[in-house]
């Protein structure tokens, strides 16, 4: 139980088949940070369900373990949605049946990747390039599994391609139950800014739940997001790397350094448990360093906790260190060149 998060309380519920979501703020899936520990902290925290990272339906098909293994969750993390990318019609639909009996609450088609690999292949956001097939792979799916099949788009391909209102039809014809629209296009990356006025319009038009995501930066903006735009709840993704605080309504700023101790530890543990020592450790090193982000005066240790590759050592590094902190003025969470890519290879 994490005492320095304290849930927000949200009265909202959104249904997605028989499925309640109650809340409307939610870690983004992000592949390499929303595995198992990061999920638990940030429900815990108040993200109001779960999802995993994006796994390759080839990879289920084929009885990856690597692929199955990044399914793994607790009970705490529900509703839990599972991702998948693909491209193949029959393969994605004899991923979906074989997921289905992991127990995910929903599954989610990932339509918004734009990494070279999997958009030019049409998987990701590759599946927009083509409404009709991207239709039939969802009917399909739709019909081989019993949970509810949501996916998760960008606006288009480029801007000369904007056809999210021909894709939230097809979607919609198609039994899509819930759409997660991030604001770029797939050429714009992580370029430029989402456009909120076009994820307003989709969720003007939209018969099916519609969560909006891109740069918000504080659960104060998520609520005004909300609140402008009118959709159903916001996804939150490189603004909560690092900062779980997000889902409560806790500015960062707010947090004293050895609460920011006290949950990398957190983590950390959690971390070890789900993948062992000491991968687990080399895994929390991305965490760790933007935990510690945003504060002068802890290059030093941030370089000692990325490189050491012993728990016993990391956790005295940071236990020593006396935190004579101030909060550097740029605060620069979200504003990073992260994506997708770095966690495919
Ligand atoms: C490191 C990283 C990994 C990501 N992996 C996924 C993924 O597996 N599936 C997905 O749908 N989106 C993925 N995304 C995209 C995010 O879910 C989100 O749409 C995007 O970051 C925009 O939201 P933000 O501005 O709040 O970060 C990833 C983004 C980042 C930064």
């Amino acid at each position: 139980m994490l005492l320095l998060l304290k849930e927000m309380k949200s009265d909202k519920i959104t249904k997605i088949g028989d499925v309640e979501i109650k809340g409307d703020v939610i870690l983004a899936p992000m592949a390499g940070i929303s595995d198992s520990p990061y999920r638990q902290i940030c429900r815990e925290a108040g993200s109001a369900f779960a999802y995993t990272e994006f796994v390759s339906t080839d990879g289920i098909s084929h009885g990856s373990k690597k692929s199955i293994d990044l399914f793994r969750f607790s009970n705490a993390e529900r509703p839990i949605f599972f991702q998948i990318f693909g491209n193949k019609l029959e393969v994605i639909t004899e991923a979906a049946k074989i997921i289905e009996e992991l127990g995910p609450d929903v599954i989610d088609m990932n339509m918004g990747c734009s990494v070279a690999k999997v958009a030019h292949k049409g998987s990701g956001a590759g599946m927009l390039r083509d409404p009709v097939n991207t239709g039939k792979i969802i009917e399909s799916v739709r019909k081989a599994v019993n949970v509810p099949v949501t996916a998760k788009i960008r606006i288009g391909w480029d801007h000369q391609n904007l056809n999210y209102r021909e894709m939230v039809h097809v979607l919609q014809e198609s039994g899509i139950q819930a759409i997660s629209v991030h604001g770029r296009t797939k050429s714009m990356a992580y370029t430029g800014l989402a456009d909120w006025k076009i994820i307003s319009e989709i969720k003007s038009f939209a018969k099916v739940p519609i969560f909006g995501n891109g740069d918000i930066l504080s659960y104060k903006q998520a609520k005004e997001r909300i609140a402008e735009s009118g959709v159903d709840a916001v996804l939150i993704g490189r603004a909560a790397i690092g900062n779980p605080w997000i889902f409560s309504g806790i500015d960062k700023e707010n947090v004293s350094f050895s609460e920011i101790k006290n949950m990398i530890v957190y983590h950390l543990n959690l971390m070890l448990e789900f993948y062992g020592s000491p991968f687990g450790l080399l895994l929390f090193r991305k965490h760790v360093s933007k935990y510690l982000k945003g504060y002068f005066g802890v290059s030093e240790l941030r370089n000692k906790l990325v490189t050491s590759d012993n728990v016993d050592a990391f956790l005295g590094y940071l236990s020593e260190f006396n935190p004579d902190v101030t909060r550097s003025e740029s605060q620069e969470f979200a504003n990073e060149m992260l994506s997708c890519e770095t966690y495919l290879n």
